[in-house]
């Protein structure tokens, strides 16, 4: 393994020349980024992420302009979109042009492209445009193994990569991401159809549909079992695997009202060791049950809490996750956040993430 770390934003884009990787930090996660005019090196993402080759990835580019190059059926939603969003944590899936490589669409006649506003992702973006010239694109899933959770820092990525063998990357230092989970994604795909989002993120279905004075379909706000078959057999949006975005202890959701029956239901083994993280302080007003876990049972060795604004939240689950991981704990009891749409994409990240032990 091959990992430097370092803030050069020239000698990063000499390495996407290259056919290198590249790890960027975006201002949602940080991405593993490649040439997306490369196949050998997007080969080469793919497998230092140990991800599957039919999972699709998406083409970031510098300014709006660039999506020709990748996307054709640009039409006006989709211009409102980037006018609105751009730069910014909004994926967009397009028609694709001929000639994208089938590795980058996993197979599909579509693509995702998206231009982030992270200041080095811009900058990597600019001056690798400016070595390759006219055309220019960098696919960068999040930078982190399959399945694993996302990183929003540089030890994140360091931590992730440093043992994988055979794989070479320059690790480029920036500013942590601030919105802290992956960007939405809305389907423009089918002139016919609304725009679906396939996967909430900071920004939501109601702002999407304010901009585009249309609705948009929020597929993911349907439960499960009422969602159309195709989308939930097609492995279009790695993040839609059921179970995903999983820390290595098993970790499970809890309401504050359960959480007396969780404690005494499942009469832990006096030997577990529980970490438990609340939505929002532990001691609550009137009427809501505000007991510490600590309290309850002695499993529960460590308590802490994440705030209750979705936004603050999102900044910091990632690491929270990555954190609490290496403490040796037998579980992670996260508090379910509320039900409204401004948690959409925490929710689904603690979803996914607690669906890989249940
Ligand atoms: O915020 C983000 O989007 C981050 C940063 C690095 O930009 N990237 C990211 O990439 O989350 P990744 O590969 O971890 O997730 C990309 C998602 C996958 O769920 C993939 O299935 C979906 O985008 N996707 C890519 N192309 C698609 C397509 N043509 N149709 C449907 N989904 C697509
Ligand atoms: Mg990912």
């Amino acid at each position: 393994m091959t990992l430097i770390r370092g803030q050069d934003i020239q000698e990063a884009a000499r390495w996407l020349m290259n056919g290198q990787l590249v790890a960027f930090p975006t201002e949602t996660v940080y991405g593993l980024g490649a040439n997306a005019r490369d196949e050998q090196a997007i080969e080469a993402v793919y497998r230092a992420k140990g991800r599957p080759g039919n999972h699709p990835v998406i083409v970031h580019v510098a300014a709006a302009q660039d999506v020709s190059a990748w996307a054709v059926g640009i039409d006006e939603r989709a211009r409102l979109l980037m006018e609105h969003f751009w730069p910014g944590p909004l994926t967009l899936i397009l028609p694709k042009r001929a000639e994208v490589s089938a590795r980058i669409t996993g197979g599909q006649d579509t693509v995702a492209v998206r231009c982030p506003a992270h200041p080095t992702a811009q900058a990597l973006l600019h001056a690798f445009a400016q070595l390759w010239g006219p055309g220019a694109g960098v696919i960068a899933p999040s930078a982190n193994r399959f399945g694993q959770v996302s990183p929003t820092q540089a030890d994140h990525v360091f931590d992730e990569f440093v043992d994988v063998p055979h794989t070479s990357m320059y690790l480029l230092e920036g500013e942590a991401a601030q919105v802290g989970i992956e960007s939405t994604i809305v389907d423009l795909s089918n002139a016919q159809q609304w725009p679906r989002i396939l996967r909430p993120g900071q920004i939501q279905a109601q702002e999407l549909s304010q901009v585009l004075g249309s609705p948009v379909y929020d597929f993911m706000a349907m439960p499960s079992d009422s969602r159309p078959l195709e989308q939930s057999t097609e492995p279009r949006v790695s993040g839609s695997l059921k179970a995903h975005y999983a820390p290595q202890t098993p970790l499970f959701l809890f309401s504050r009202h359960e959480l007396t029956q969780i404690t005494s239901v499942q009469s832990l083994p006096k030997e577990q060791r529980i970490a438990c993280v609340s939505c929002g302080p532990w001691q609550r007003a009137e009427g809501v049950p505000g007991a510490v876990p600590a309290a309850i049972s002695s499993s529960v060795v460590h308590v802490e809490e994440l705030p209750c604004d979705p936004q603050r939240y999102a900044q910091l689950l990632y690491a929270t996750l990555r954190r609490l991981d290496k403490q040796g704990y037998d579980a992670l009891w996260f508090e379910q956040p509320p039900a409204h749409a401004s948690w959409a994409g925490v929710n689904d990240r603690l979803r996914r993430a607690a669906a890989a032990f249940s």
